[in-house]
């Protein structure tokens, strides 16, 4: 990743690669894919990611890893992963701190862990056993919850930092996520940020919630809300080097409207540190955010 400069990237969406396949220059500094769309398949996907790995750095991000998950990891899964590491040598390998399924079953959810010392004893584990097989540290992301599991010893910043001092891992620390458990559980986001030291911190996400009136819940179909912006803003000023990613996956638009996106994320960057050859937004990022 580029140091002093903003390093803001987006996922890469099968919708946009009729938009990327020209390869044309974009605003964007790195992508980030969803590591099982490329695992174990041929054709076009791969192509298109080895075209992006020619002129991007390329995050692989996992959504069924289940590194929580009381039934051990899936030997499979390891070696289909590992294969697409060596094949597309990511900057970033991460995945979910969560488990995903029972009975050898994928359920395709980001299912909630408790912060128990059990559980803990069971991740760190099984993150070793990751990052041996694969011979590289990984990051693990908050995940958004709607409910709280009863017995908890930890608050989930601290259950994240002992994951991360035990396993040497990192955390991908979602922003949208924190903001959406913040809300859902009563908790402030800002005590969060606070206790959560940036060196464990190795990505951040962004992204937008759908608010259901009785919850917020995790979409990733809008753009991301001014007080999202806001915790970004706070944690950017102190960490400054983060790879930040714009996720979008439902209602995804053009590509243009992703890039403009990942440019107010820069734009807030430069608000802190200072110049950079970051162009003009069309619109403000927000009504109150200073403008730069
Ligand atoms: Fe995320």
């Amino acid at each position: 990743m580029r140091q002093g400069q903003p390093n803001i990237g987006v996922g890469l969406r099968p919708t946009h690669y009729p938009f990327l396949e020209p390869r044309p220059q974009t605003q964007v500094t790195w992508f980030e894919a969803v590591s099982e769309n490329y695992m174990d398949t041929k054709g076009r996907p791969l192509d298109m990611l080895e075209l992006i790995r020619e002129d991007y750095p390329v995050a692989l991000h996992g959504v069924s890893l289940s590194i929580a998950s009381a039934e051990g990891l899936r030997p499979t899964y390891l070696q289909n992963l590992r294969k697409l590491v060596d094949r597309i040598d990511p900057f970033i390998v991460s995945d979910h701190l969560c488990w995903t399924g029972l009975n050898q079953q994928n359920l395709h959810d980001l299912l909630p862990i408790p912060f128990t010392e059990e559980a803990l004893t069971l991740i760190v584990e099984h993150v070793d056993q990751v990052q041996t097989f694969l011979q590289r540290p990984i990051l693990l992301e908050n995940v958004s919850t709607y409910l709280q599991i009863p017995g908890c010893e930890y608050t989930e910043w601290d259950f994240l930092q002992a994951v991360a001092d035990r396993s040497g891992c990192q955390i991908l620390l979602d922003l949208n996520n924190l903001y959406v458990n913040a809300s859902n559980h009563h908790f402030d986001p800002y005590v969060f940020l606070e206790q959560i030291p940036t060196h464990i911190i190795g990505q951040v996400h962004l992204a937008g919630y759908t608010d259901m009136g009785t919850h917020l819940f995790d979409t990733h179909s809008k753009p991301v809300y001014p007080a999202v912006w806001d915790l970004f803003s706070s944690l950017i000023a102190r960490a400054p080097d983060l790879p930040v990613l714009i996720e979008w996956d439902e209602d995804i638009p053009e590509f243009p409207q992703l890039e403009e996106e990942a440019l107010k994320a820069a734009h807030i960057w430069t608000y802190h540190h200072g110049q950079t050859h970051t162009q003009p937004l069309s619109a403000p990022i927000f009504s109150s955010f200073p403008q730069t």
